[in-house]
């Protein structure tokens, strides 16, 4: 295992993007796979955000530095805080950037001379960005709220407008619970919608679930930005966390001045727990003076799109109990499982406690859910939820006092939350329509992570694990060494130099595996399967061969 420096939370095989500084004329020079002519935008050169013809405009790292200046303003880099410096979050960094300028110089007309006409933003699990389509039950339900006075026309709403009587009594109920969505909520969500969530966790597991446990959230983001800031008392405090892993973890933990004490998944074991590892890694933390408090289990994985088997979170929630560590269980993707079957922590707990009386009771199990992924794919609807288990309470006393100083999270993410969680079912009148689009998605997200993987198994040293859950695909790359020379000598990793050129080449923007951490000397990039079509996946292996041929 390679060692984390103290004090900095990166895991392995993370590196700046340091050629972020570098304007994109001056990269593209230094291109071999490039548009030639294309000629950066400046952002005076667009129209404001706002207007109606214009794209939104990422301001670029070259720009900033070019608008930045010491002289007047109070605030300059050397003076901020340097824990949010500090903070890496690759799947919108350099790559994305570009990505999105190219993809504006295309909108704008311009770019003429690029060698694609779309840019496929394969980076990021954003459903609904890449043409998923809402689910229409939810957002008939969410119509309504918005504009209750819609209620008073019933008529057309069910005879001209194709709304069925369950999405009116939904929407009528959902008003009752929050009054109106424009009002702020209790802090932890309406009282109402956690009851619902605590129904669903009980008949998905089989086991009771408590509501006032449950805590509605801004996206399962904000959950885990509230257990990490309860959690990290010090700047010794340590959280373990899986590598790969999504990057939400290292950067609110050097936000927070804490450490992030890798484990490393196994990639031979379809990105698996590998409890020696973990043990490994506590040990090594402890010994290094990191007081280790907590776990992140990510499960399906993201970047890696690994499904944990039964047993696999048994092991970690043993471990946790025999090391005094909370867990918190990350299961945004619970119902994207392809392979296997989803088993939630929360289930697995209960399990060991009926089997085990008073010996698991005191286990402290965060887990959290999302509308951001699954079929639902609201991730503009900022909802979610996390439920906590075995916490003493004068800690959860805290925790609500952390979520109150938010307010609460939006409330009509609140309501998706509780559509999410209580679903039209069979013999209601949305169940038919509800079930074909949510089918549909599934088996669309499945068939094109399956075209994926196929096209993989052509790319020459390129090596994938079967698709099995979540929305990413986390292949290894091995690369010609002219191609790691090439890279260094820009100063950029080479996984970022091969993510570049697809870019470049192809207009594909995914991510380099640096960006999540990775085993010191392998290379690996993640891209998403939502995109719609698989022409794209043509573009990326005939790039792939040229790549190969190019700098063997
Ligand atoms: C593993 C994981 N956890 C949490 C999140 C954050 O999701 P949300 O949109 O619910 O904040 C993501 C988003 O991609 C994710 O992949």
């Amino acid at each position: 295992m390679q060692a984390i420096p103290r004090r900095v939370c990166r895991p392995p095989g993370w590196r700046s993007p340091h050629a972020t500084a570098r304007s994109l004329k001056s990269r593209a020079a230094a291109l071999r796979v490039r548009p030639r002519t294309f000629t950066p935008i400046s952002i005076s050169t667009l129209p404001s955000l706002g207007s109606p013809t214009s794209p939104p405009t990422i301001i670029s790292p070259a720009s900033i530095r070019a608008m930045s200046s010491n002289a007047s303003r109070a605030l300059n880099l050397a003076n901020i805080n340097p824990h949010v410096k500090a903070a890496k979050y690759a799947v919108r960094g350099e790559i994305p950037i570009k990505a999105e300028e190219y993809r504006s110089a295309l909108a704008l007309g311009h770019g003429k001379d690029l060698p694609f006409d779309t840019v496929i933003a394969a980076n990021i699990g954003n459903p609904q960005q890449l043409d998923q389509k809402p689910i229409t039950f939810f957002r008939q339900v969410a119509s309504l709220l918005e504009n209750p006075a819609l209620l008073e026309h019933e008529d057309v709403l069910l005879n001209q407008l194709g709304y069925q009587s369950d999405v009116l009594a939904r929407a009528r109920r959902l008003l009752r619970e929050v009054q109106s969505v424009g009002a702020y909520s209790l802090s932890m969500g309406a009282p109402g919608i956690r009851a619902s969530v605590a129904k669903f966790i009980e008949r998905r597991d089989g086991y009771p679930a408590d509501p006032s446990t449950i805590y509605l959230s801004t996206g399962a983001s904000s959950g885990v930005n509230t257990l990490l800031h309860v959690i990290c008392a010090t700047p010794e405090t340590g959280v373990l966390i899986p590598i790969p892993q999504y990057p939400l973890y290292t950067a609110t933990l050097a936000v927070l001045n804490a450490r992030c004490v890798p484990y490393y998944l196994d990639e031979a074991k379809a990105w698996g727990t590998n409890l020696d590892s973990i043990r490994d890694a506590l040990t090594k933390a402890r010994a290094d003076g990191t007081d280790v408090r907590a776990i992140a289990v990510i499960n399906p994985g993201n970047p890696t799109g690994g499904t944990l088997t039964a047993a696999e979170v048994q092991d970690v929630l043993r471990f946790a109990a025999e090391e005094k560590l909370v867990v918190i269980a990350d299961e945004v993707y619970q119902t994207n499982v392809f392979v296997g079957e989803f088993t939630s922590f929360k289930k697995s707990l209960s399990e060991l406690q009926a089997a085990n009386p008073g010996i698991y009771d005191t286990v402290e199990l965060a887990s959290l859910h999302s509308i951001s992924k699954g079929m639902v794919g609201e991730c503009g609807h900022r909802g979610g939820y996390f439920e906590l288990v075995g916490f003493d309470p004068e800690v959860v006393a805290q925790i609500y006092k952390f979520v109150s100083i938010q307010l609460c999270p939006p409330v009509v993410g609140q309501c998706i939350v509780e559509c999410m969680v209580n679903p039209p079912r069979e013999g209601e009148p949305s169940y038919p329509l509800y079930k074909q689009e949510y089918d549909s998605i599934f088996e669309g997200l499945h068939k094109r992570a399956l075209a994926l993987y196929e096209a993989f198994k052509r790319m020459e040293g390129v090596h994938c694990q079967e698709p099995q859950g979540s929305m990413y695909l986390y292949p290894t790359i091995t690369l010609p060494s002219r191609a790691h020379e090439a890279a260094a000598a820009e100063n950029h990793t080479p996984d970022e130099f091969y993510c570049l050129r697809l870019l470049d080449a192809t207009g594909i923007c995914v991510v380099p595996g640096s960006g999540f951490g990775q085993k010191e000397g392998t290379l690996h990039f993640r891209t998403t399967f939502l995109a719609p079509g698989t022409d794209w996946v043509e573009r990326m292996v005939s790039f792939h061969e040229g790549f190969m041929a190019e700098w063997k």
